[in-house]
């Protein structure tokens, strides 16, 4: 949700931005902007748009003079993503500009106090306010640190922002609090960034900011300091394990395409060093230090919030935990009865989603314990939770999610695996049986996934004329259904809606004609017979199914899409791939911009 960046070093700075705002464009990308000092001028360029807009308009211009500046790409939350909301905002008198990424929740107040003044407002963002606030502080003689400090006391919200300004060339400020910043230290420059990707040409080190704090960077040097006081803070620099290649396409036509494949060692990835099958073993050291949870309720959004109601069929199953699942933004304001014993787990692929984060306080703050279930090292989530469970998917760059989700279900197994042991509900057998079907799914995985994507890619043209699909699952299905339902929706524009199968009956039937397509995930498990009555229901109403399946179902349905058969509900590890390939396709195929969406944003860092 917007992305921010500055450097200063020894480099060109401007063109160092550009790729950084490149690889930051997941977040928002509705206009984008830079400013720099160059010749003793504060120079502001904004584009609505996508960032080629701004590199078009930065290519007119000679702006390789400037060895420091601050870039900005938005994802609107005060103001039409037009020119003038775009990012830097800059003071009345252009000393300094100014990128954000959060919500100054008392902006109006503020903005109506220095109008009163006669300060005259250039947009209608909340941002614009630290511009002309942090002004008003050096006009009455303050420096640039000083003054900071005095706006972060006035403003309430959210807020990642960096500073650049005339009075101090070749240096930058930084502060943040609830949204994400991270500082990368490198030889001869230093960086700010949202996230790890845009700086990761350059350096590996990082410092990770707290709420809180306020940080100064120029080229040889960086400063973390207490945002209220100014005293110095010491930070640890952390070396990240992963690398450019990483966070880049590799070949592939999209991320989303490219993140697709990666599943297989995603699954390894995450259980890397956590399994031991002889033993049927899940080894998580991290939940050593908490008891045996009486009741767990998991709290996320989105794809994750899927993954997370997988979760509840395999902790109730396996472990046998009573298991409660929750949109975040509802658990959030919904009041809830957290008792001793209760433990809340939040999942989260950017551990920085506001929901899920406010879901956390609130229950930390009602004595429940918390366990982060996030990918990425150092995120909010992961520094407020009791414990923090790593999915170790690497950098998720397309704004729909796909091999986080494939991560999220294998640590709910091994925590499902785990519980089972602890509370002896699980046999060891069964444990075996699992954690080997666990260790099996890559390789066969790796093998099935080029067959899929040409099976989804011959079902999503077919299908392309369809402007509305139906998906159905039961059990440990349902939650795959919602997220194909999702997934089809966020990059295709599709209408597309989940449901649970035996549900399907109380309304959505009436939907059914032979222009509605239903996608229905029918393994052939102790539930099969009564989703093939459900098909059947749609099939007399002149339905069209695509039904994807596992070998030995004999379904009559228009396409059958059979995927191997797993361990238990861990067929879903090989059922997930083919939705999202399916929906990939059907958006490629549709001429959709598949990693960048309309509307979304891969990190929703306000409510
Ligand atoms: C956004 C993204 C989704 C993601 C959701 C939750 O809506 O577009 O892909 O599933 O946020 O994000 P999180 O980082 O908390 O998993």
């Amino acid at each position: 949700m917007c992305g921010i960046i500055g450097y200063c070093g020894h480099r060109p700075a401007v063109p160092v931005i550009l790729e950084g705002l490149r690889r930051l464009e997941y977040r928002g990308y509705d206009s984008a902007g830079v400013a720099f000092l160059q010749q003793g001028a504060l120079h502001v360029v904004r584009a609505e748009g996508k960032l080629a807009n701004l590199e078009r308009r930065l290519g007119e211009q000679n702006v390789f003079l400037a060895t420091s500046g601050i870039g900005h790409t938005r994802w609107a939350t005060h103001g039409l993503p037009v020119e003038k909301n775009a990012h830097p905002h800059t003071d009345a008198a252009r000393r300094l500009a100014v990128i954000h990424n959060g919500i100054i929740e008392n902006f109006q107040e503020i903005k109506n106090g220095l109008q009163a003044c006669g300060c005259v407002f250039a947009s209608d963002t909340d941002t614009e306010v630290l511009a002309h606030l942090l002004a008003s502080f050096m006009d009455q003689g303050l420096g640039i640190e000083k003054a900071l400090s005095r706006t972060l006391d006035r403003v309430e919200g959210t807020y990642a922002l960096v500073v650049v300004c005339l009075d101090e060339p070749g240096v930058l400020y930084a502060a943040r609090k609830s949204s994400p910043l991270v500082l990368g230290v490198g030889v001869g420059e230093n960086f700010l960034a949202s996230d790890i990707p845009a700086f990761l040409p350059y350096t590996r080190d990082v410092v990770f900011l707290e709420d809180g704090e306020m940080v100064r960077i120029d080229a040889a040097s960086w400063r973390v300091m207490d945002a209220a006081t100014l005293a110095p803070v010491d930070k640890d620099v952390r070396r990240i394990t992963w690398d450019v290649a990483a966070a880049q396409k590799g070949g592939y036509k999209h991320f989303m395409l490219k993140e697709i494949f990666e599943q297989p060692k995603v699954i390894a990835d995450c259980m890397a060093g956590r399994v031991d099958v002889a033993a049927g073993r899940a080894i998580l050291p991290e939940l050593a230090a908490l008891p045996r949870p009486e009741r767990l309720f998991i709290v996320a959004c989105g794809t994750s919030f899927h993954a997370g109601l997988w979760g509840m069929y395999v902790l109730e199953r396996w472990a046998g935990v009573p298991t409660r699942v929750e949109i975040a933004s509802e658990f959030r304001y919904r009041d809830p009865i957290l008792l001793p014993g209760d433990v809340v787990v939040a999942i989260s692929q950017s551990g920085e989603t506001a929901d899920t984060l406010a879901g956390v306080r609130l229950a930390r703050e009602r004595g429940a314990k918390v366990i982060g279930l996030c990918n990425v090292v150092g995120s909010s989530l992961a520094r407020e939770s009791d414990v923090v469970f790593y999915t170790q998917a690497g950098p998720e760059i397309s704004v729909a999610s796909t091999k986080a989700m494939c991560s999220q279900l294998t640590a709910l197994t091994l925590l499902a695996v785990h519980l089972g042991e602890v509370g002896g509900r699980m046999s060891r057998q069964d444990r075996m049986d699992c954690l080997h079907g666990l260790c099996r799914l890559p390789g066969i995985l790796e093998a099935e996934l080029p067959g899929m994507r040409e099976r989804a890619c011959l079902l999503a043209k077919a299908h392309s004329e369809a402007t509305s699909f139906l998906y159905l699952g039961r059990g440990p299905y349902y939650p795959l259904a919602l997220e194909g339902a999702l997934k089809l929706k966020e990059i295709s524009y599709i209408h597309a809606e989940g449901y649970a199968a035996g549900e399907m009956k109380h309304g959505p039937i009436a939907l059914i004609d032979p222009r509605f397509p239903t996608f229905a995930l029918a393994p052939v498990d102790e539930l099969f017979p009564k989703v093939k009555s459900n098909l059947e229901e749609v099939q007399a109403r002149g339905g069209r199914i695509i039904a994807l399946t596992n070998p030995g179902g004999d379904l009559r349905v228009d396409d059958v899409w059979e995927v191997p058969r797993s361990f238990g509900p861990l067929s879903a590890f090989l059922m997930l791939p083919a939705l999202q390939l399916f929906a990939y396709e059907m958006a490629d195929y549709l001429g959709k911009d598949v990693d960048q969406p309309r509307n979304l944003a891969k990190s929703v860092t306000v409510e």
